[in-house]
């Protein structure tokens, strides 16, 4: 048996989180990592728990995330679950939990699947990688928010002792009864 490790990621932040989890759990859990956008064809019974890592682009997760969990609620809530969010709001310590969090915690109380754990990842932020309408939007937000503007600058926000920390509250999750 093994946890099912879905990422949502544009730029490769949550992605790498993901990957993270599964070689933090390595020995102790079987992980697979698999992008959600191609998760379509799952076979439930191989995966004892289930995880979901999803960033934020404009204020939004990728709509498949929520398509995900819509289409496949039964099989989410026999299991124990978690969730991630990413996002650069969360570079700032007291938006990085999922209450204080805007966009998780308007996940979380819209979503029909409610997971027994959750945490918020601070993202990176990689100006030179963005195209220029992006770079100048993020520019803009930053300018407003008192965060990093200098466009040559790529800068990782993300605390990977967090996410250790997380990982683990995620594999020591108790089963759920059939
Ligand atoms: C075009 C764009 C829009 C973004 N919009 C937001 C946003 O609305 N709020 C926020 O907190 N972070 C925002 N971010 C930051 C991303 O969530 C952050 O870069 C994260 O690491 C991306 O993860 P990913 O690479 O897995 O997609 C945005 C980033 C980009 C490039």
């Amino acid at each position: 048996m093994k946890a099912l490790i879905l990422f949502s990621s544009r730029d490769g932040q949550t992605r790498d989180i993901a990957s993270y989890i599964a070689k933090v759990l390595e020995g102790k859990v079987a992980c697979e990592v698999l992008n959600i956008l191609h998760a379509d064809k799952l076979d439930w019974s191989q995966y004892d728990r289930v995880l979901i890592g999803a960033s934020i682009r404009y204020g939004h997760f990728h709509p498949a995330v929520g398509q995900f969990v819509q289409q496949h609620l039964q099989a989410l809530q026999q299991r124990p679950g978690g969730f991630f969010s990413v996002n650069l709001t969360a570079r700032k310590a007291e938006k990085r939990t999922p209450e204080t969090n805007a966009y998780t915690r308007k996940f979380l109380l819209q979503s029909p699947w409610q997971p027994d754990c959750c945490a918020v990842f601070a993202g990176a932020l990689r100006y030179p990688r963005y195209r220029w309408f992006d770079r100048i939007m993020i520019q803009l937000i930053m300018r407003m928010t008192g965060g990093e503007t200098d466009a040559t600058k790529e800068v990782e926000y993300t605390d990977w002792q967090q996410v250790q920390r997380f990982a683990e509250e995620f594999a020591q999750l108790p089963g759920k009864k059939p």
